[in-house]
């Protein structure tokens, strides 16, 4: 038996769930960024990302469109959010229907919100939002191992429209962002962008407008001096406790 498992991912939650799956069906975990190495005859490909406005990152639906399926595999998908998933799911199956293929299996996994421009995160919650993260992750790879199928919940009028709102303003979102005399100039914030959206000019990172607004270089910061517009001034940022800025770094820059 061959898989994959392609996550895409800022804070982990999504890498954590994906490595979790990909050990127990004994798959590969490759990440999706804008050089994404992609895997030919799978017999099960699994897709793990966090929920953007009841929706996809652009990065994972783009991918997917792009992604040559061959033969006919087991395909999975889950996605971590912080409260509700809306169409996360059901917009990736009508990708793939598109192409011919369906999503045999779907779940969402609700952990650490982490988009701290629009709220804080509580530190009490992380522990225990980690655990259930762990646990329903669990499940699921039994699930998928089993090649198990579910019902795939369509996309409402609502998320569609929520969705807009994210497609409106991803690739410019990161005009909010500037940078606080506390940089450092280490680069971090360049290595963990998936999009290739920042370069360090003199120094100091500099955006390029193709943002996808995941927060992974705002939430990686050692110095925390990345903030966005006022609103994260003084807020924790956030990584999931078991996955380290190497684990996911983009290969190969
Ligand atoms: C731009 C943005 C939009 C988000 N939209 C939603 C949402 O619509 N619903 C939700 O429950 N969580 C939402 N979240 C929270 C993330 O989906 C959640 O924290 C996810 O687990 C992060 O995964 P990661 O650690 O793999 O990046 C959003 C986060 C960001 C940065
Ligand atoms: S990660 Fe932070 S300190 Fe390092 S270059 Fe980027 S903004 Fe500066
Ligand atoms: S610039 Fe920051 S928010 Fe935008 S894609 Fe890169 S890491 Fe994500």
């Amino acid at each position: 038996m061959s898989g994959v498992v392609y996550y895409f991912s800022a804070t982990g939650n999504s890498l954590y769930a994906a490595k979790v799956i990909a050990k127990k069906i004994n798959a590969e975990v490759v990440q999706i960024s804008y050089n994404t190495e992609k895997l030919y005859n799978q017999n099960i490909i699994g897709f793990v990302y966090p929920t953007f406005y009841w929706g996809l990152p652009e990065m994972v639906a783009t991918f997917v469109k792009n992604l040559n399926i061959k033969g006919n595999p087991y395909i999975f998908a889950v996605t971590t959010c912080g409260l509700s998933s809306g169409g996360a799911l059901g917009q990736l199956n009508d990708i793939l229907i598109k192409k011919g293929k369906c999503l045999h299996f779907g779940e969402t996994i609700r952990t650490v919100a982490n988009n701290i421009t629009k709220y804080r995160i509580k530190q009490k919650s992380i522990q225990k939002l980690v655990r259930y993260e762990n646990k329903k992750a669990n499940e699921i790879a039994q699930a998928v191992a089993q090649k198990q199928k579910n019902k795939i919940p369509k996309v409402g009028i609502i998320s569609r429209a929520f969705y807009q709102l994210y497609l409106k303003q991803y690739a410019n979102s990161d005009r909010g962002f500037h940078i606080t005399s506390d940089c450092t100039g280490c680069g971090i914030c360049q290595n963990i962008c998936s999009a290739d959206n920042i370069v360090l000019k003199n120094g100091k990172p500099v955006f390029k407008h193709q943002c996808q607004n995941c927060l992974a270089c705002l939430h990686w910061c050692p110095k925390n001096a990345i903030q966005w517009k006022n609103t994260t001034v003084g807020k924790q940022r956030y990584h999931h406790p078991n996955i380290s800025y190497h684990d996911l770094k983009i290969k190969n820059k």
